[in-house]
């Protein structure tokens, strides 16, 4: 078994990262500048969005944070992205989610202006990564392919299965593994909560994506001697740690390679945010 080093990988992203944003910096007169917009307390954003901005800091990026109390409204929102549209020293927008049920996800994304999309969330950046053209590909699927391929995991003719459907991972993610394109041109299922015998459709992966949210939600009975494990799970245990969607200690018994939680897709996704950032940047200032 094969352990997929997230934090490995991701550090050595950072780094190319870091002598870009510098050159940037010098010829731009200025770092590349991200902002992120948290609504309300919940704790696992604010612990995330902590993150994206400590690692701002470390690759030599402006970082801000805006927050806003959870009564805020649509429009106050809106009108502050726009207000960040048409700001040039603004290089990267995120509205970290979820919302309050009050306010409308899509309405927000569509919002941003896709150039400075740099979750990769905007229908047209959406609708270009699945047409293979240029875009902001958003984060956790980004960091997952760029794991693929650093560890020159075969992807092409195999069977991949993702676990959720979800418009941050799941969906995406089984777009990207399908594409003409290396990593890609796998054959995908794409699983959900509707999904008649689950088990059995996970069994026949050879690459198995697991982002539905539920610790130890794929055990070692549901994987196929030798698979490839992706688990984007950031779940709690009872004692409060860190735990994945995958039942770690069993199945890395029997899988080809596996991603441990924490030190997995979770330090790669803060990359790739960096990196979408340092391109968006790039492109705004005329640099690429
Ligand atoms: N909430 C969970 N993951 C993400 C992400 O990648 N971006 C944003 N904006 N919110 C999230």
């Amino acid at each position: 078994m094969n352990l997929l080093d997230g934090k490995l990988v991701s550090a050595k992203i950072k780094e190319d990262i870091k002598k870009d944003a510098a050159d940037f910096t010098a010829q731009a007169g200025r770092k590349p500048h991200l902002v992120a917009i948290l609504v309300g307390n919940d704790g696992g954003s604010e612990t995330y969005v902590a993150s994206k901005m400590r690692n701002c800091e470390l690759v030599g990026f402006e970082s801000t944070n805006i927050r806003y109390d959870v009564d805020v409204t649509e429009e106050q929102l809106i009108a502050k992205i726009q207000e960040i549209n048409a700001d040039a020293s603004i290089d990267g927008l995120i509205v970290q989610l979820p919302l309050p049920k009050h306010i409308d996800p899509d309405k927000i994304t569509e919002a941003i202006d896709y150039r400075k999309d740099v979750d990769g969330f905007h229908p047209i950046n959406l609708g270009r990564m699945q047409r293979n053209l240029p875009c902001f590909i958003p984060a956790t699927p980004y960091g997952i392919m760029l794991m693929l391929d650093h560890y020159k995991i075969e992807t092409a003719g195999k069977h991949a299965v993702v676990v959720g459907r979800s418009n941050i991972v799941g969906s995406p993610m089984s777009i990207l593994l399908a594409r003409n394109a290396n990593p890609g041109n796998c054959t995908v299922t794409l699983t959900h909560s509707r999904t008649k015998d689950l088990k059995t459709e996970v069994l026949r992966a050879d690459i198995i994506v697991a982002a539905i949210g539920k610790k130890n939600f794929v055990t070692a009975d549901m994987v196929k001697p030798g698979a490839i494990i992706i688990d984007v799970g950031m779940n709690r245990n009872a004692e409060g740690k860190l735990c994945g969607d995958v039942d770690f200690e069993n199945v890395k018994e029997v899988a080809g390679a596996i991603t441990p939680v924490p030190g997995g897709v979770g330090p790669m996704t803060i990359a790739m945010l960096m990196k979408n950032c340092n391109t968006a940047a790039r492109i705004q200032n005329g640099l690429l």
